[in-house]
């Protein structure tokens, strides 16, 4: 599943992650899941139990949550905002609890000369309590949206390697992590 964290009007954030999802279908071993926010339109946060109960009640929660649950390794794509990550991302997150756990994640990160790092680590502890795992290869793009020409990301010749790099740990990372999946995230 490849999640595109910014829905602002003109966020470079989509074409950055229709690179992604080009790269990943490159290989040829991931059936993909992309996932918009702003078509996604959750809203903030709005279930009474805590998720972790998987007691949803609104179908938005549900739809998502059957998704993500279907999920085997995540890329986040995700800006930089004011020294963290986005926040359509973490209400994403927030949103459900066991559908996450023990399953892959990298990033695609991006921002101004920080490349989105600051953002990216202000994400590792929600990373943690939901029991994401992240792999060592991230994309980090300096000044991302320089790097969008006419509506399409041009990459450098070493954000193909790391993506590939990124991609083959994703898919290790995956079928090591399946069979750990069962249980509570207590
Ligand atoms: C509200 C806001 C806050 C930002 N804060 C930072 C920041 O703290 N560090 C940084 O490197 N870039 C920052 N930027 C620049 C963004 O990371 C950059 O514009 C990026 O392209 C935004 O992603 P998007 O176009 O997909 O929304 C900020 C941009 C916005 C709109």
């Amino acid at each position: 599943m490849i999640i595109v964290g910014s829905v602002r009007p003109g966020r470079v954030g989509l074409p950055i992650a229709e690179w992604v999802r080009g790269e990943a279908e490159k290989t040829g071993k991931f059936e993909i899941d992309f996932v918009d926010l702003k078509e996604l339109a959750l809203p903030f946060m709005d279930e009474p139990a805590h998720p972790r109960l998987k007691q949803y009640t609104q179908p938005h929660t549900i739809a998502w949550s059957e998704r993500v649950d279907a999920a085997e390794a995540f890329i986040f794509v995700t800006p930089e905002y004011n020294y963290s990550y986005s926040p359509a991302l973490k209400n994403a997150l927030d949103f459900l609890n066991q559908e996450w756990w023990r399953k892959p994640v990298g990033f695609v990160s991006y921002g101004g000369i920080s490349s989105g790092t600051r953002g990216m680590a202000a994400l590792l502890p929600s990373l943690a309590v939901l029991g994401l795992v992240r792999v060592g290869a991230n994309v980090e793009l300096t000044f991302g949206g320089k790097q969008v020409v006419d509506g399409v990301f041009q990459p450098q010749e070493k954000e193909l390697a790391i993506i590939a790099h990124e991609l083959e740990e994703l898919e290790a990372l995956a079928t090591a992590l399946a069979p750990l999946q069962s249980g509570a995230n207590t």
